[in-house]
């Protein structure tokens, strides 16, 4: 059972992930590079569990409780001590996974078990970096964290049975419910949902369909809570024509290759939202 968890990576992912560990009663200690980035993750945390004060979802002696449990610093070493399972959510790169988790291997007793949030490299390439790769696995939250309920849990081709259950196991006490998915590029649902956007992109550049009637085609035909065509908007166009690339590159797969709309929207910067232009106008 995993009684204390250490965080490495105190940003957009790693801030959620620590949020739900210590709202299901885990210890937790949450580990960034410097110290302003660990008190940006803290405070994300405390403003979400504010909101939920506020709200009146928790009361005040469980929002103090779960605060308490908390705990922000840049020491590796004092962050991993003790620690049950370490989670890894640091930058996208192989080579500083490689060399977060050869820290962690050589700092962590040898039943902790250490994961890596990664949402597209391989489980097996980021063990291989350790000694002892049976302890190593992949945990692939979603963003939002605290709102979205799904975690791919992915074994690499050394990780242990034991690993795997108690992995699985964790997933449930944070409130979240595990899928199994192989090592390979986009796991379960980014391979799905790759397809999806560039197949809407698709649809418009041909002149098929319209934003808006894709959209609402996959809502009331397919019972999708929002369009695929709004994600792309709220995401980032930019963000969605990397993930295609990267995983048209690892795959070779004809379907990944990203829609020329896609790279003609990135170039005239309408990325959705954040610019107040994408397939739609903000
Ligand atoms: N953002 C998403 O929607 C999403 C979803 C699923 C998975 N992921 C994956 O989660 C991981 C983290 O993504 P994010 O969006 O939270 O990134 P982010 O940029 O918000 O945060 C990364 C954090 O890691 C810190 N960091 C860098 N090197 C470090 C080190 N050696 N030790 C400790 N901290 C270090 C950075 O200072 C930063 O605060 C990535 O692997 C990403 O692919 C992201």
């Amino acid at each position: 059972m995993i009684k204390k968890l250490c965080v490495v990576g105190a940003g957009t992912m790693g801030a959620g992930i620590a949020q739900v560990a210590a709202e299901g009663g885990i210890e937790t200690t949450i580990r960034d590079v410097e110290e302003r980035f660990v008190e940006r993750g803290l405070q994300t945390i405390r403003t979400f569990i504010g909101k939920k004060l506020e709200k009146g979802k928790l009361d005040r002696e469980r929002h103090d409780e779960i605060l308490d449990r908390l705990r922000g610093t840049t020491d590796l070493a004092a962050a991993v001590a003790g620690a049950d399972m370490v989670i890894e959510a640091v930058f996208e790169d192989l080579a500083l996974k490689k060399k977060v988790f050869a820290e962690l291997d050589s700092l962590c007793g040898r039943d902790t078990i250490l994961s890596s949030n990664t949402s597209t490299l391989s489980i097996t390439a980021i063990a291989s970096a350790t000694e002892n790769p049976e302890r190593v696995i992949g945990t692939h939250f979603f963003s939002p964290v605290p709102l979205m309920r799904l975690v791919e849990v992915i074994r690499g081709e050394k990780t242990a049975e034991r690993v795997v259950e108690a992995t699985t196991e964790f997933c449930r006490a944070v409130g979240k419910t595990p899928v199994m998915a192989k090592d390979v590029p986009g796991f379960i649902v980014n391979r799905f949902l790759c397809l999806l956007y560039n197949e809407a992109a698709d649809q418009i550049e041909k002149g098929y369909a319209t934003p808006e009637d894709i959209d609402l085609g996959l809502k009331l035909g397919a019972n999708h809570p929002m369009g695929p065509v709004e994600i792309m908007d709220m995401a980032g166009v930019d963000v969605v024509l990397n993930a295609l690339k990267a995983l048209y590159e690892m795959t070779g797969d004809e379907r990944y290759r990203p829609s020329p709309l896609l790279e003609r929207m990135v170039r005239e910067n309408r990325l959705g939202r954040k610019t107040g232009r994408g397939f739609y106008t903000y």
